[in-house]
């Protein structure tokens, strides 16, 4: 299967956009911008991301064992762009960000967010599926979600 012809055809998957942060020892953390969020289970509250293993989120989470997941509004998508892009300066700069109990950051106009401690990973090629433990979650404004869809963001429908 080629790898190019395959993006084109997963880019056809609409999906929310979410921004996962976890903590750094010394008052720091880091977040990134996914879409491979999912809810996994109720009983125990299970809900799993994929990052790649060698990116800079994966080895941090591995590092704090904790990180939120922050769904996007349809009127963020600088902040989905800014948790995208090469790290450069500081991500958080837009955004009112405040500390959950774990320790991670959520947003404080997220459409929700959920605050997990890491249960388990799996490696899976270039991937790591992360399993995280719900320990708190919050929707703090009802708003549009942010849709990426064919490599662009769109508006969801507000409710
Ligand atoms: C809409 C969107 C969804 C993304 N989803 C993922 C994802 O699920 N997993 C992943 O590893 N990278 C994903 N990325 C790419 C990361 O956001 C990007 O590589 C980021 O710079 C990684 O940050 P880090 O290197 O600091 O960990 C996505 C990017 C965009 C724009």
């Amino acid at each position: 299967m080629d790898s190019q012809y395959l993006r084109t055809v997963l880019a056809q998957w609409a999906s929310g956009v979410v921004v996962i942060t976890t903590p750094a020892a010394g008052g720091g953390r880091h977040g990134m911008t996914a879409s491979s969020f999912t809810s996994v289970a109720l009983d125990p509250p299970l809900v799993s991301i994929c990052v790649v293993s060698q990116g800079t989120t994966c080895r941090m989470i591995h590092d704090s064992g904790v990180f939120a997941v922050n769904m996007l509004g349809s009127d963020h998508q600088e902040i989905g762009r800014r948790f995208s892009a090469p790290a450069s300066g500081d991500r958080f700069a837009t955004g009112r960000w405040q500390t959950a109990a774990t320790g991670a950051a959520v947003l404080a106009d997220a459409v929700a967010w959920v605050d997990c401690v890491v249960a388990a990973c799996y490696p899976a090629g270039d991937h790591t599926i992360i399993l995280g433990l719900v320990q708190d979650a919050a929707t703090p404004r009802p708003a549009a979600p942010l849709i990426y869809h064919d490599r662009c963001y769109h508006e969801g429908i507000a409710r």
